[in-house]
């Protein structure tokens, strides 16, 4: 009865955990150092479950307050709004847990007394105490030794165990499949399909890469050259197939026959994955079934949203904003690009660690159309949680190693006549600037957290994104953004002096400065720029924004990289209508 105790509570804490997991997540382990395949960061579970345990507690504590009910039953409240898969354990967390928790909370603990008493939040010897409250008056030690004492029946509370016992459970299962077999091949996340396209959304299928329109017929495929024109079949998933009975001329020779069809391909990190919190998850004024809808197919896109995303986004936005991509674009110039799209990005993306991750590149030298290889790894080169975060940096020279290399590889692979942009890294002195003294969803409803506060938790935990940039240090912030223009600098060097056999190269700052111009002209605040709940990625508005950016830029400056309109996009869209959605 014990063991199954603990699975109930890891399960509770692990969805949490795998949420903060992602939040940081964008620089831990897998940072520029590193040129081995990117692993799960396991050895940071202590850090993220003491994170994922004060966001839980905290939630908790608040619902009760703003509905003025019994800390009971606002536990039962959170168990309610969670979709019904996951309800069961929630229920008899509650029933085992609520009581424990709430006595603290009845008593006035914050989350970090709760959350050190339940020794989920731990302190390393020779290390302060972390908190994301202002500490107790009595002080946070004495009020943790106050809350053990009231806490002491409740051992089986005491440790966190492992992955495997949560496996079981159905929404899990995939995941920790996945988990494992990263694990196992040391593989990247990414290559978990054998088949690269998929009809399945997430999991690193369609959200993340053109659907394929026959997962049975490996030769099928989004943007290969057509096969016979595809006067039998979609041979290249664009939804542009069969003959014109007028004349007997194939459809995709009519229309696509010399229109430059191209795909385009993000090389990227989170931010080019798009990761995204949603902010209702911990927003209790707004808190309801539909705030937490999302929860399933968040975990299992690793909270990365491509399909609203800058380079590769081809749905509606539904988490605010609204969507606009340089695949929409070049898809309305040439709808035969339809569905020709590849978002190979992963959360900690960097230019070390995204040697293993262009294996999953899939583009055939002699079958397939140009791509044009949008390659953005915007801060995981200079961004980690290290308490010597400038020691582990990328250096200009091993970025200069990493990118040609990876450039190499593509000039193996990459069709002839394509193109590729390197994009600059960021100056992410832009986030504590714009967010350091507002308060984080979390904070809203005391006025009690706010973003500096956050980025000191985490970085005491040494589980902060960007070690560098989110810190109170002017002088650190400064280096880390002294480093950053150095790695530009490299990259835009490369582009200046490298010629490649199958592809041409330009290089483009990181648009952030004509970002926030734009913005502000449209009535916006900066702040609204940067993912509220970690405080640290682009938002979607920026997402889209920057698209317009870089398709202005190269409009202008790079005709070529986009290729022609294509006349007859009229013609195909009265026959094919929406050429089979995404
Ligand atoms: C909260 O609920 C209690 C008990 O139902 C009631 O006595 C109290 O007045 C309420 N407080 C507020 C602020 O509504
Ligand atoms: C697979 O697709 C190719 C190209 O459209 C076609 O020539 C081939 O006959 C298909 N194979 C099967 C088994 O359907
Ligand atoms: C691809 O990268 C873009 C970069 O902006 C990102 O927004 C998007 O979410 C990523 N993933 C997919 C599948 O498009
Ligand atoms: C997105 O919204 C626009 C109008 O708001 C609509 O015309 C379009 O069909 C929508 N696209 C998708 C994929 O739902
Ligand atoms: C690639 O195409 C260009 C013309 O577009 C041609 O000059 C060049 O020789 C080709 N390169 C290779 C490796 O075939
Ligand atoms: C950091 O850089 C800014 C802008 O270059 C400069 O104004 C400021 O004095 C610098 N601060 C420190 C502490 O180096
Ligand atoms: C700020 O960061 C710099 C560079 O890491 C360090 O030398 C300095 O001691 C730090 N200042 C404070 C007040 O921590």
């Amino acid at each position: 009865m014990k063991e199954s105790r603990q699975t109930f509570l890891n399960l509770f804490f692990i969805l949490w955990l795998l949420l903060l997991l992602k939040t940081a997540s964008s620089s831990p382990l897998p940072h520029g150092k590193d040129p081995r395949a990117p692993s799960l960061p396991f050895g940071l579970y202590k850090g993220h479950t003491c994170v994922g345990c004060v966001l839980v507690v905290s939630v908790i504590e608040q619902l009760a307050q703003w509905h003025n009910s019994t800390v009971k039953a606002a536990v039962e409240r959170l168990c309610d709004y969670i979709p019904e898969k996951l309800q069961g354990f929630c229920y008899v967390l509650a029933e085992l847990y609520g009581p424990h928790i709430a006595e603290l909370i009845d008593r006035e603990m914050n989350a970090d007394v709760v959350c050190h008493s339940l020794r989920l939040c731990k302190q390393d010897p020779g290390q302060p105490l972390c908190h994301l409250y202002s500490p107790p008056k009595v002080g946070l030690s004495v009020a943790i030794r106050k809350a053990k004492r009231i806490m002491k029946t409740s051992k089986d509370l005491k440790s966190f165990m492992g992955f495997s016992s949560v496996c079981t459970f159905p929404l899990l299962a995939n995941l920790c499949e996945k988990i494992k077999y990263v694990l196992r091949n040391k593989v990247p996340f990414e290559d978990f399909d054998g088949d690269k396209f998929s009809t399945f959304p997430t999991l690193r299928g369609y959200h993340w890469r053109g659907r394929d329109c026959n997962d049975k017929n490996t030769t099928v495929y989004p943007g290969r050259r057509p096969d016979n024109w595809d006067a039998k079949g979609d041979s290249n998933c664009n939804g542009i197939w069969g003959v014109d009975p007028k004349d007997g001329i194939p459809y995709e020779e009519k229309f696509c026959k010399g229109a430059d069809s191209r795909g385009v391909v993000l090389l990227g990190d989170s931010a080019g994955a798009h990761f995204h919190i949603p902010p209702e998850w911990m927003t209790v004024t707004q808190m309801s079934a539909k705030s937490f809808s999302n929860l399933p197919m968040a975990f299992s896109d690793e909270f990365d949203w491509p399909q609203f995303s800058e380079i590769t986004g081809f749905l509606n936005s539904t988490i605010g904003g609204w969507t606009d991509s340089l695949y929409l674009r070049l898809r309305k110039r040439n709808r035969c690009n339809h569905r020709d799209l590849q978002n190979i990005s992963q959360n900690g993306g960097s230019s070390g660690n995204l040697l293993s991750l262009i294996k999953s590149l899939a583009r055939n030298q002699l079958l397939d159309n140009p791509a044009i290889v949008i390659y953005a790894t915007i801060g995981n080169d200079v961004c980690n949680g290290e308490r010597d975060t400038l020691a582990h940096m990328t250096t200009p020279k091993e970025m200069l190693s990493n990118v040609v290399q990876a450039l190499q590889y593509l000039d193996s692979r990459l069709p002839n006549g394509s193109h590729v942009i390197l994009t600059g890294l960021v100056d992410g002195r832009f986030l504590w600037d714009n967010l350091h003294d507002r308060y984080h969803p979390l904070g809203q409803l005391n006025k009690d957290v706010t973003y500096s506060q956050l980025y000191s938790f985490l970085d005491c935990l040494q589980v902060s994104p960007c070690s560098g940039w989110l810190t109170p240090n002017e002088t650190l912030r400064n280096l880390t953004s002294e480093r950053a223009l150095q790695l530009s600098n490299v990259l835009k060097e490369i582009a200046r002096s490298e010629k490649f056999a199958n592809f041409d190269i330009f290089y483009m700052d990181f648009p952030l400065r004509q970002t926030a111009e734009e913005w502000r002209k449209m009535g916006g605040e900066s702040w609204q720029l940067i993912e509220p709940v970690d405080g640290f990625h682009p938002s979607q508005i920026a997402a889209a924004l920057g698209t317009g950016i870089t398709w202005q830029k190269a409009l202008h400056e790079w005709p070529q990289v986009l290729g022609k309109e294509n006349p007859f996009n009229d013609q195909i869209e009265a026959i094919f209508k929406d050429q089979g959605g995404h």
